[in-house]
């Protein structure tokens, strides 16, 4: 099949040209004529996309309740031109795969409980039921994100209004945990994130924020100054995760910079003969605290993707698999069980699609993902960029 459509956009031609099975145009025909030419790649799934399937899909008219806020499709996905949130992912919202017991990620959530349950005099509060709908200031003032970061962009963060996103971290919540008093605590839950379509990418996935306040009596007994003592509280603290989660591993740290912590790490580990970064971390920017009635202490925080060390853990190839729930797929966990090594079942092959199309300057990748997505679903396996030409020749293919 091809089809050819042309039309007229803000004075700028817009060509598409799709080229489904078997009579594609060659490609180097293309790279001639100098489009920027993209191919999708699809698989039909390992994943079943049953329509009425409860974990897979929200009835459209739900009323949601997550941690006691109502939610309905309309709150989400709103005829606001500051709006960018497909029905996609509004199925997605309250599904919460980290409160499932017998899912990888609850399973990993709960373990890492274990690990601060165990090694901590003081108890951390776990908070895994709040609302992803979050405020700009939350998500990104709170936590000092510059006004200029690119986080902040549409093309990077789901909003619902000018002032409202889906979070797309979970540190949105440390401000209102600490004004609540909150001293020692771990925060999960599904984040958002307008992204490229691959294996170890999807719009929704889930974050551990961890948050720790020291008081002065702490640090100064140890005798050194109180950041210091922080960043050394905190290394110990995420080697010996690392350590619960991965065994005997071979770790090292790297400066980072995060606009919340100064000074800011990444820890990595090696496994499977490959250096992979496990969380972003640091000695919380005193502004922080100062803010949030915390201004004599000291405190670490630390967020970590719960999917990446899933995969690793449980050797789940595609992030998709997830939001599965072919029984093939969920059998193979259960509670208390870290580790267990999934088992592929049968998988169609991909399926190539080639599409090529002119641009024009606002056009963005994340913004092809997010119509791909829309039609194809989880079907949608990666999306590459094959190549860019600029032309100025307008030749139309038939
Ligand atoms: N919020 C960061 C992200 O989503 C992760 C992170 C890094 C959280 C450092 C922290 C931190 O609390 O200290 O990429």
């Amino acid at each position: 099949m091809k089809m050819l459509m042309h039309a007229s956009s803000g004075g700028s031609l817009l060509r598409v040209t799709v080229a489904v099975s078997g009579l594609c145009v060659p490609s180097n025909l293309f790279r001639r004529y100098g489009f920027r030419h993209y191919s999708v790649s699809t698989a039909l799934p390992s994943i079943s996309t049953k329509k009425n399937n409860k974990y897979l899909s929200q009835p459209i008219n739900a009323v949601l309740d997550i941690g006691g806020t109502k939610i309905t499709k309309d709150d989400v996905v709103k005829d606001d031109p500051t709006n960018n949130v497909p029905d996609s992912i509004f199925t997605k919202l309250g599904l919460q795969l980290h409160r499932r017991d017998k899912h990888p990620i609850g399973i990993l959530k709960n373990a890492i409980y274990d690990y601060f349950d165990k090694n901590y005099a003081t108890e951390f509060t776990k908070f895994d039921n709040l609302c992803p709908i979050v405020s700009l200031k939350q998500n990104f003032d709170d936590v000092l994100v510059p006004a200029d970061h690119v986080s902040r962009s549409y093309n990077d963060t789901y909003y619902i209004d000018a002032q409202t996103v889906l979070r797309c971290h979970t540190s949105a919540h440390q401000a209102e945990l600490l004004r609540m008093g909150q001293t020692h605590f771990l925060v999960t839950g599904d984040v958002y994130r307008r992204d490229s379509i691959d294996s170890t990418h999807y719009p929704v996935f889930h974050q551990m924020e961890g948050f720790r306040v020291f008081s002065p009596d702490e640090w100064e007994k140890s005798g050194i100054n109180s950041t210091s003592y922080a960043a050394e509280e905190l290394k110990k603290c995420l080697e010996g995760l690392a350590r619960h989660l991965f065994g005997a591993v071979e770790m090292r740290w790297i400066d980072a910079y995060f606009p919340f912590t100064s000074p800011s790490f990444e820890l990595e580990i090696y496994f499977q003969e490959k250096w992979m970064e496990v969380l972003g971390c640091g000695v919380v920017e005193q502004e922080i605290l100062k803010r949030n009635g915390r201004a004599d202490n000291v405190a670490w925080a630390f967020g970590l993707g719960l999917e990446r060390l899933a995969m690793v853990l449980f050797e789940i190839p595609d992030i998709r698999l997830f939001w599965s729930n072919d029984e093939r797929f969920t059998s193979q966990f259960s509670k208390g069980q870290l580790g267990v090594k999934f088992k592929q079942f049968s998988k169609f092959p991909p399926c190539y699609k080639d599409m090529s199309f002119w641009i024009n300057d606002s056009f963005t990748e994340n913004n092809l993902c997010e119509i791909v997505r829309g039609v194809a679903g989880d079907l949608a396996e990666e999306l590459k960029v094959r190549e860019e030409v600029q032309s100025k020749l307008n030749v139309v293919l038939r």
